[in-house]
């Protein structure tokens, strides 16, 4: 199983591959902020990949025009973009929510 931890929550859920941070933290509850809910078009549901980015897909064309291409210095991905990599069955992926605190 996968598991995906939000910080500065400490949230733990269960991920499976296809599945985006996103649906998942905000089904849960997990205050991902957003405008567009989760078409890849507001930039504002930014989180910061701390650990298990081999766990999840590459960057899409969509992200890169939010974010440019900085991944390599600053970790930030689009929540609604990024998945689990198909295949993926155990792991575990941490995130933090910039700017929220607890
Ligand atoms: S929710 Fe708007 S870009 Fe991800």
């Amino acid at each position: 199983m996968v598991i995906v931890t939000f910080q500065p929550f400490g949230t733990q859920l269960p991920i499976s591959a296809g599945q985006s941070l996103f649906e998942v933290g905000r089904r849960a509850g997990v205050p991902i902020s957003t405008a567009c809910v989760g078409k890849a078009s507001c930039g504002l549901c930014r989180v910061k990949i701390l650990a298990g980015e081999e766990l999840l897909v590459p960057q899409n064309p969509a992200e890169k025009q939010h974010l440019g291409n900085t991944y390599f210095i600053s970790k930030l991905r689009l929540s609604c973009q990024v998945r689990v990599i198909e295949g993926a069955t155990s792991g575990t992926i941490e995130v933090q929510l910039p700017g929220v605190q607890r």
